[in-house]
């Protein structure tokens, strides 16, 4: 079967990677992928939010299966394309519709679709340029911590928490009144601080059922000790262990199931992955936010727990019988650790020559390229390293050994993944 993802960081190169385990070997294309991917099928020059470009492609590969990596091609309706369009609408596209990309689309969409189903969040209040007034007197009545949301999809810089309130105001102001972040700050979220450590819960849909995958904890500052500037994410470990089975029925109960069922009642089609951020609260979960993919670099450590075929379960997906299958997780911990460009997240240099990469570790590639023959860096986040052990502290020394072979110029990655456990 021939499958075309969409995509080109460590996510994809890990759906790549176990793909490739499946006896079915399905063909793959990748959109546009990267150094790493092209070892596991056909890169094409094409980005995943180039729509006509995604037809061309998927007419001329004979495309019989899509699956959609990052958010963007989702909440600019690339499912709803395929849908729609007569040349493409018998490919099964693994991903939410338009509609149910909103979830992670517009923070305002999230918080109205908690409320209404009872889902347990943070308190919040939603302001636009109009009622900036408004907004500013309501921040008087906050207790600070000050979170403050633009509603739209702001590359992960959206989310501003500020601990003054002449700070705050200025915030708010900057973002509704200057737009701050462009289109995504015309709205904006105040919500209240939540307090606790946070964790990430995935869940895998056919619209009718679902499959809760492994809990997954994420890194997402460059600093070690959890400071500086927010990322993609420095690195990930899965299961969480402060995780335990009580919290995770909590999870399933009070989270995922009024989240499967809304969505329903809703009458919001939605296949694909759901990415639910959690704060622990005590012993209660919270949800933070909603992706409407996997993440990453959560994908290098929650698909390598998975023991079933990767693509017959995504088959499973396509043809809505998810129910008929039983997942099996490996019980050993994974994690892995992200290398990025020196400077990231801010400005960094691309092309530098990677070397060290040992084929016997579980190397992830990012942003890698080949130019003039050699691997060179082509993103801020390069590659990851992903470990398996018994527990986390073995599964991270596995992840560091790996990065120790490596080098580029000016590469990073923190030391520290784990302290918190
Ligand atoms: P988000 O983009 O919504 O995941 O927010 C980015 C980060 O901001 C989260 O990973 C949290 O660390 C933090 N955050 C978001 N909302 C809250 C909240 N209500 N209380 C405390 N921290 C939050
Ligand atoms: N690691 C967080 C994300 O994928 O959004």
């Amino acid at each position: 079967m021939k499958v075309l993802l969409l995509g080109s960081g460590g996510r994809e190169y890990t759906f790549c990677h176990q793909l490739a385990k499946s006896p079915q070997q399905p063909q793959l294309f990748i959109a546009p992928g990267n150094a790493g991917t092209a070892a596991f099928g056909t890169n094409l020059a094409v980005l995943p939010t180039d729509f006509e470009g995604l037809k061309q492609a998927a007419i001329t590969h004979q495309i019989e299966l899509v699956i959609v990596g990052p958010e963007v091609p989702l909440v600019e309706g690339v499912v709803d394309f395929f849908t729609n369009d007569q040349a493409l609408s018998h490919i099964p596209v693994i991903g939410p519709s338009k509609q149910g990309a909103e979830l992670e689309g517009s923070k305002e969409f999230a918080k109205a679709f908690m409320q209404r189903h009872k889902i347990p969040t943070a308190a919040y209040q939603s302001f636009t340029k109009d009622t900036l007034a408004e907004g500013l007197t309501y921040l008087e009545t906050v207790v600070p911590p000050y979170v403050l949301k633009a509603d739209g999809l702001a590359a992960g810089k959206g989310v501003v928490i500020l601990n003054e309130l002449a700070d705050a105001k200025a915030e708010l102001t900057a973002m509704l009144a200057d737009a701050k972040f462009g289109e995504a700050s015309q709205k904006v979220v105040i919500e209240e601080f939540l307090d606790g450590i946070e964790l990430s819960c995935f869940v895998l849909t056919d619209g009718k059922s679902y499959k809760i995958l492994p809990m997954a904890k994420d890194y997402k500052r460059i600093g070690e000790g959890d400071t500086g500037l927010n990322t993609g994410g420095m690195g990930a470990v899965s299961p969480v262990p402060f995780a335990d089975e009580a919290f995770e029925q909590k999870i399933k109960t009070q989270v995922v199931e009024p989240t499967m069922l809304g969505l329903q009642k809703d009458g919001i089609p939605y296949v694909g992955f759901v990415f639910i951020g959690l704060i622990k609260v005590g012993d209660n979960p919270k949800v933070i936010e909603y992706n409407v993919r996997m993440g990453d670099p959560e994908t290098q450590v929650v698909l390598p727990r998975i023991k079933n075929d990767l693509f017959e379960l995504l088959q499973a997906i396509a043809t809505a019988t998810l129910d008929s299958i039983s997942l099996s997780v490996d019980d050993r911990t994974t994690s892995t650790i992200v290398a990025v460009s020196g400077g990231y997240p801010e400005s960094y240099e691309k092309g530098k020559i990677i070397t060290g990469i040992d084929p016997k570790d579980f190397v992830v590639h990012a942003g890698t390229a080949i130019f003039n023959e050699d691997l060179v860096t082509s993103g801020g986040r390069v590659l990851s390293a992903t470990g398996f052990g018994d527990d986390h502290h073995q599964a991270i020394a596995k992840s560091y050994e790996a990065l120790a072979k490596i080098e580029f110029e000016g590469m990073y990655y923190r030391k520290d993944i784990g302290f918190d456990l």
